[in-house]
């Protein structure tokens, strides 16, 4: 695990100078889960704007007989970007879990919120696995069939190609008889989105700004924060919220020994988050090796439940 973290070290300056020295600025958002960016997001997630934490809590206490019902035999949930892991409970009471494995980018936070959830409940096996979910896992041998949990709409903040890449993927490493169980946000009003990446309180402009107070801290950076503010835009052509850190004006600064300048009202662009409607969350699912199998919304439609079933030879004509 440690070698892991090293690796995700090594990668970060790369993909940091890379990313600023692109036409378009940009840089990877799996960046922000320091142990402050998860602490922060976890802030986010109990916003009054932010919606989708507490509608998708709701649709899993709602559904958690249909949860037991469609798990059947399963017994093993494999979380993928665990966080906070403050919805998995209700998942795991629901399925009558014995393991469960979180995978999180943020070891240090991962820890503390697993160490919690073990002493809470004595009979269940709790793996922590520090790790990026987009690439290979050295996972333990689990009891199977597997259920895995992709909550909070982190699908969204891939790309279409690269969300159906990885839902493979997650199709390779959950194996036959699985079940993925996927919380998507919802096409909505563009006015509510915003708000929801803009909050009043200004906790995710902090959180989209400590990316930056993270580049000058452990790569050597010279980043003014103070001339750096957060925006929040839909485009409904692309389907997405994105994120930009917006220069207020003209700039120099170093990275990593870079040096990189900015114009003033020129972006970085610090991440997406997709909404999908049914039909093209069912055309995802389908597209990268998964069967929908149920679907549940709250009455506003906010977001989305689904539970997908690993594709058999029988779904692939
Ligand atoms: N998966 C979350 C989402 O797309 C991540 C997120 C929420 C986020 N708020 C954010 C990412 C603000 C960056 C900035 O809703």
């Amino acid at each position: 695990m440690t070698d892991l973290a090293a690796t995700l070290d090594g990668n970060f300056a790369l993909d940091v100078v890379k990313g600023l020295g692109q036409p378009i600025k940009s840089i990877p958002s799996r960046y922000f889960y320091d142990l402050r960016g998860s602490e922060l997001f976890d802030e986010i997630t109990r916003l009054p704007e932010y919606y989708p934490t507490r509608t998708e809590l709701g649709l899993l206490q709602k559904h958690a007989r249909d949860l037991a019902r469609l798990s059947g035999q399963r017994r093993t949930v494999l979380e993928f970007g665990a966080g906070s892991v403050t919805k998995t409970p209700v998942l795991l009471d629901a399925v009558d879990a014995q393991t469960f494995v979180a995978i999180d980018i943020s070891g240090e936070y991962l820890a503390q919120s697993t160490t919690a959830l073990g002493q809470e409940r004595p009979g269940l096996r709790v793996i922590a696995v520090e790790g990026d979910f987009t690439r290979p896992l050295d996972l333990p041998s689990l009891p199977r069939p597997l259920i895995g949990f992709f909550s909070g709409s982190t699908i969204g903040n891939f790309a279409h190609h690269a969300a159906v890449d990885l839902l493979r993927s997650f199709r390779a490493t959950l194996g036959e008889g699985a079940l993925l169980i996927m919380g998507i946000d919802t096409r909505k009003n563009p006015q509510l989105l915003e708000a929801a990446y803009d909050d009043a309180a200004g906790v995710t402009a902090e959180f989209n700004l400590n990316l930056l107070a993270r580049i000058n801290r452990e790569l050597e950076g010279t980043m003014p924060l103070d001339a750096f503010e957060h925006r929040a835009v839909w485009h409904d052509g692309y389907g997405r919220i994105e994120m930009h850190l917006v220069a207020s004006r003209d700039m120099t600064f170093r990275v990593a020994g870079q040096a990189f300048a900015m114009r003033s009202g020129e972006t970085i662009h610090t991440e997406n988050s997709y909404k999908y409607t049914l039909a093209e969350a069912r055309l995802m699912a389908r597209a990268s090796g998964w069967e929908p199998m149920a679907y549940w919304t709250d009455a506003a439609e906010m977001f989305g439940l689904h539970v997908w079933a690993a594709a058999t030879q029988e779904h692939l004509p």
